[in-house]
């Protein structure tokens, strides 16, 4: 097959992601806006707010990507963009793009699961996993453990029955009034506290499945906060606890997940897979059964477009053949990974 060009366009949640991606020569170019700082005075995502800012970037970033690429619209062979899970309408600012935009080119569009892009997202390192691997799927919407096998072939071994661990963190920082985004503000706070002082269960880490569980956890912060006034030093700890209980669930799990399918590559996948603590013990854990980790570049554990470019294109390199739309499309804000084609 010869080399194509496969823009992608990420939009899915709050961040405005767009990426080229060449099959030969690799990422030509990527950008993404964050609306961080638009959603902050809401203390969470305000969907409305997320779709209009999407119309609003997509274009200036299009526009930046080609030319940090050297390319014209007309070098991009195929777009693909985000079609779920995710907010219903920002999802839509995206698909719609990305559709007129193949429409308006003559060339194809590929609907991308926004989970696959994460779990794919490792690939496009320097120092690249080779099939099968156990992928763990940690983001403020998920937390999976996957059997890959290959492109488009995702065995869900087992997931949080309830609260996602990027979830459990936000929410948990929201309770010891640190501001949104939670994860990476608990994270920091953690460095400076003890764990141990206080003491927080390991939710489901003997349960004997790979299943995980972590709105009870946000529930124990609650009930420390609630017996006393809370010192910023108590905060430190409650967060550093926290943290090593999360922490702890997850890479046992994944670990068990390795073994049980005697696999030693571990792919980690997801904004929580930039936590330092998660990372340490998870390398530790996996070089103990003589495996190891592979995360994606730190810039690309959050949301962006290159993972969705890069997904497309290993698609279109398997050979399949996008759907024939005619600017007909359907986004999916409800799409289980293991039900993908
Ligand atoms: O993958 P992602 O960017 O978006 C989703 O698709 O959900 O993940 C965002 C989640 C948020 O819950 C955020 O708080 C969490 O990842 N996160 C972290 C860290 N960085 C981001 N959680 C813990 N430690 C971090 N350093
Ligand atoms: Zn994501």
């Amino acid at each position: 097959m010869p080399p194509m060009k496969v823009l992608g366009i990420e939009s899915s949640c709050d961040e405005t992601g767009v990426a080229l991606f060449d099959t030969e020569r690799g990422l030509l170019g990527h950008a993404v806006h964050t609306q961080v700082a638009m959603h902050e005075a809401y203390g969470g995502v305000v969907p409305e707010l997320a779709s209009r800012d999407h119309i609003r970037r997509l274009i200036p970033l299009l526009e930046r990507v080609l030319a940090e690429a050297e390319c014209t619209r007309h070098d991009i062979d195929a777009v693909a963009y985000t079609a779920g899970p995710g907010l219903a309408g920002a999802l839509l600012v995206g698909a719609s793009f990305a559709e007129s935009l193949a429409l308006a080119l003559g060339i194809p569009a590929l609907p991308v699961h926004h989970l696959e892009g994460h779990v794919l997202s490792p690939l496009l390192a320097a120092d690249a996993p080779m099939y099968p691997f156990i992928a763990l799927l940690v983001s403020g919407g998920h937390t999976q453990l996957m059997y890959v096998t290959r492109v488009g072939d995702y065995r869900l071994l087992g997931e949080s029955l309830d609260d996602a661990a990027g979830e459990a963190f936000d929410k948990t920082a929201k309770l010891l009034g640190l501001g949104y985004p939670g994860g990476p503000a608990l994270a920091k706070l953690a460095e400076s506290g003890k764990p141990g002082r206080y003491k927080l269960p390991r939710p489901m880490i003997n349960s004997g499945d790979l299943s995980f569980s972590f709105s009870g956890l946000k529930t124990a912060v609650l009930t420390a906060a609630r017996a006393k006034e809370l010192t910023e030093a108590d905060k430190a700890d409650l967060a550093a606890e926290f943290q090593e209980a999360v922490t702890e669930v997850l890479a046992a799990k994944a670990v068990t997940a390795c073994r049980q399918r005697r696999l030693s590559s571990l792919v980690v996948a997801g904004g929580v897979g930039a936590n330092r603590r998660l990372r340490q013990r998870l390398d530790s854990a996996m070089a103990k059964i003589g495996g190891r980790v592979f995360y994606p570049e730190l810039e690309l554990c959050t949301d962006n477009g290159a993972m969705i470019a890069f997904a497309g294109s290993q698609r279109l390199l398997q050979g399949e053949v996008p759907p024939s739309t005619q600017g007909a499309f359907v986004v999916r804000p409800r799409w289980p990974l293991d039900q993908i084609v």
